[in-house]
């Protein structure tokens, strides 16, 4: 979508080199766009007209999202954080990570907001016993700083959010690199192999600073870190795909817009005659036309880790014996 704060985006990512710099300036014009109605209104129907977004398979591995702007430097969405349906606020939403060279900004643009812990950059990982040192350096509550920035390769955990959240996030490389471009190369995307991997395979990696292909996650066991390589963590969560996950995703983003007062009836009707619509997504659009309440969706109580989930306690313990 296009609006006069992305234009602005837009200008200042071409004007300004230094990406810490450039996300500085970004977030509060995330803030100014997500207090603005008009914003919700023309981003919904935008992507309620993208028939990529809305035939996309789901998997358990998609945070519920909304597009809101994409070009070779920077990408914008809108990630949605249901809570637990336990109510529960000490277990994370995922194991420890990082983002490899990206740069995030997020906006708290809705709800509670989650808590959020970053650590030291560079923990170590045993390749063999998986053992890892990782130590808390900071702790934070969205909601008393609404908007912040995660660096590149800077580990950090969410805590699942206390009420139903969404965050407007910026995401870019940590430099303008030439590879940039590559990324919506056609001839290159021809190759149906990730760039990531060409890169690897041509051995640039370090020159693109792209992530070397062992990426871990962590979580806490016994009071202490384990490290686990990041695409066997995801493995199993990616292939939970199909009807289930599909119809959750699409009451997620429409409890969203029921929860944002979106109603444009007209707009609405023309979507449930569409017949591009994946059938899922139609009767939570009826719901939204007769003003009946869309049932709240939660975040999944389990993870892939050991015992299933991670507790907050858990982290601080490990960070104090690493
Ligand atoms: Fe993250």
């Amino acid at each position: 979508m296009k609006n006069d704060t992305i234009d602005q985006i837009i200008n200042l990512s071409d004007q300004i080199q230094d990406r810490r710099e450039l996300h500085k300036l970004v977030g509060p014009l995330l803030e100014k766009m997500g207090n603005d109605p008009e914003f919700w209104t023309q981003l919904f129907e935008e992507n309620l007209r993208d028939y990529k977004h809305l035939n996309r398979e789901w998997s358990e591995f998609n945070i519920p999202f909304f597009y809101v702007f994409e070009n070779n430097d920077f990408f914008i969405k809108v990630h949605i954080f249901p809570s637990l349906e336990s109510k529960k606020t000490n277990i994370l939403c995922s194991a420890i990570h990082h983002h490899n060279n990206y740069l995030l900004t997020s906006y708290a643009a809705h709800g509670s907001g989650y808590e959020t812990f970053l650590f030291d950059y560079n923990p170590t990982t045993d390749p063999t016993t998986k053992s890892a040192k990782l130590k808390i350096t900071k702790q934070f509550y969205q909601r008393d700083q609404r908007i912040h920035m995660v660096d590149s390769w800077q580990p950090h955990a969410v805590i699942n959010p206390t009420s139903f959240s969404a965050t407007l996030v910026f995401w870019t490389p940590d430099e303008k690199r030439s590879t940039d471009k590559l990324r919506s190369n056609k001839i290159l995307k021809a190759f149906k192999i990730p760039i990531r991997k060409l890169i690897y395979l041509f051995k640039l990696e370090n020159k693109y600073g792209i992530a070397a292909k062992e990426t871990y996650q962590w979580y806490p066991n016994n009071g202490k870190f384990i490290g686990v390589l990041e695409e066997e963590f995801f493995a199993p969560t990616k292939a939970k795909t199909g009807k289930v996950v599909d119809e959750y995703s699409a009451q997620t983003l429409f409890y969203f817009m029921q929860e944002k007062g979106y109603r444009n009836i007209r707009f609405l009707e023309n979507f449930l005659k569409d017949t591009n619509v994946p059938d899922y997504y139609k009767p939570f659009a009826k719901k939204l036309i007769n003003n009946e309440s869309i049932p709240e969706t939660y975040a999944k109580p389990e993870i892939n880790v050991p015992n299933k989930f991670i507790l907050k306690e858990e982290i601080i313990e490990a960070s104090k014996n690493s």
